[in-house]
C-alpha cells in the first residue's frame, strides 16, 4: 500500500501558487480528466465507507467498522491525495477560494434549485425541501468564501476571515430509498458532489494551515464538516446509500473491484500512452491497493456469512490506522 503524506500536496500547491490548471505542465488533458474522475470516486468512496463504519458499529460488527474506516482513510489521505498531488489541485489560498465560491454559487442558484423543482414532480417533497435546505446553506458558504477572499486580499484592511460554525454530524442511519425517477439520480449525484466538496475542502485547510491561515483553515475545516455530516448524511439516508453490513460489502467489493479490473488500468493505459508516466505508475499502484481492499472486503463478508465477528479480517491485515491531520 502506497503512503504519501499530506504535505506532499500541500507544499506543492504552496510553491506553484497562482499557475492555476496550467501548472500541471505537460499533461495530456485526458490524463487530467481522468484524474477528476478518480478523484471524485476516491471521495465518494471515503464518505461512503464512513456510513457503512457507522452501520457496522451500530449492529456490534466493530470490526468491520475499523475496516470500513481504515480504508476510508486509504482512500482520502493516500488516494486522492496523491492524485490531487499530481495534477497540482490545490492553488493558492486566494484561487482555492475563487474556485469554490463558483462551485458554491452554481449549486446554490442553479443545481439544488432545479434538484428542488424535479423532487416535487417525482411527488418526494422530503427531496425537494432537502435541496431547498442545501441551496441557502451552499448560498451561506458563498457568502462566507466572499468574505473571507477579501480579507486574504486585503490584509490589514479589518477585514476578519468568518470560520463558520460546528455543525453536529447527522448519524446515518439504514434506509432505502425514498424517491424514484430523475430524483433519485439526482440524489445519487449529490452524494457524490458533496463527498467531492468534503475532500476538497479539506485539502484546502491543509494549505491555508501551512501558509499561516488558521482562521481560514478553520472555516475549510467548518465547511467540509457541513458537506460531510448533513448533506451528505441527510441525502444518504434519502437515497438509501446504507443497507445491512453483508449489503455494504457487497456493494463496495463490486466498486473496488470496478477501478481495480476496470477504471484505473484503463486510465494507466491512457497515460502511458500520452507518455504522462508518473501517472501511469500512480494508477497501476492504485488500481492493486483496490484489489487489496476488494479481498479484505470479500474477506470481511466470508467471516460475516459464516457467523463470524466478520472484522477478524480487520485484525489480520495489521493496519494502523493513519493520522487524518497533519
Ligand atoms: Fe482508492
Ligand atoms: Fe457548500
Ligand atoms: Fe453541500
Ligand atoms: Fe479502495
Amino acid at each position: 500500500m502506497r503512503r504519501v503524506t499530506v504535505m506532499t500536496a500541500v507544499v506543492a500547491g504552496a510553491v506553484i501558487g497562482l499557475a492555476g490548471p496550467a501548472q500541471a505542465a505537460g499533461l495530456d488533458p485526458q490524463t487530467r480528466r481522468n484524474t477528476l474522475t478518480a478523484m471524485e470516486g476516491e471521495a465518494y468512496a471515503h464518505a461512503s465507507y464512513l456510513a457503512y463504519a457507522q452501520e457496522a458499529e451500530r449492529t456490534g460488527q466493530d470490526g468491520i467498522a475499523t475496516l470500513f474506516r481504515e480504508t476510508a482513510e486509504t482512500e482520502r489521505y493516500d488516494h486522492f491525495a496523491a492524485e490531487a498531488d499530481l495534477i497540482d489541485f490545490v492553488h493558492s489560498n486566494a484561487d482555492n477560494l475563487r474556485e469554490s465560491i463558483a462551485g458554491e454559487e452554481h449549486e446554490a442558484t442553479v443545481v439544488y434549485p432545479s434538484y428542488a423543482e424535479q423532487a416535487r414532480l417525482d411527488d418526494c417533497p422530503e427531496a425537494a425541501d432537502l435541496f431547498t435546505e442545501l441551496a441557502g446553506d451552499e448560498a451561506t458558504h458563498a457568502a462566507r468564501f466572499r468574505v473571507a477572499l477579501q480579507a486574504v486580499l486585503n490584509p490589514g484592511s479589518g477585514i476578519i476571515v468568518p470560520v463558520g460554525e460546528v455543525v453536529p454530524p447527522v448519524p446515518i442511519v439504514r434506509s432505502t430509498p425514498a424517491c424514484s425517477g430523475r430524483t433519485e439520480d439526482n440524489l445519487k449525484t449529490t452524494l457524490r458532489g458533496e463527498a467531492f466538496a468534503n475532500a476538497k475542502y479539506t485539502l484546502y485547510a491543509e494549505h491555508a494551515r501551512a501558509t499561516g491561515q488558521r482562521r481560514l483553515a478553520r472555516l475549510w475545516d467548518n465547511t467540509a464538516g457541513q458537506e460531510l455530516g448533513e448533506h451528505f448524511a441527510q441525502t444518504a439516508i434519502l437515497a438509501g446509500l446504507v443497507g445491512g453490513d453483508a449489503d455494504n460489502l457487497r456493494t463496495a467489493i463490486a466498486g473496488e473491484e470496478h477501478e481495480a479490473t476496470t477504471m484505473y488500468p484503463s486510465f494507466s493505459r491512457q497515460a502511458a500512452t500520452a507518455d504522462d508516466d508518473r501517472a501511469a505508475a500512480l494508477f497501476a499502484e492504485i488500481a492493486h491497493d483496490e484489489a487489496d481492499h476488494a479481498s479484505a472486503f470479500l474477506r470481511a463478508l466470508v467471516d460475516l456469512s459464516l457467523g463470524g465477528s466478520g472484522g477478524e479480517e480487520a485484525k489480520k491485515s495489521g493496519r494502523q490506522p493513519t493520522s487524518p491531520k497533519a
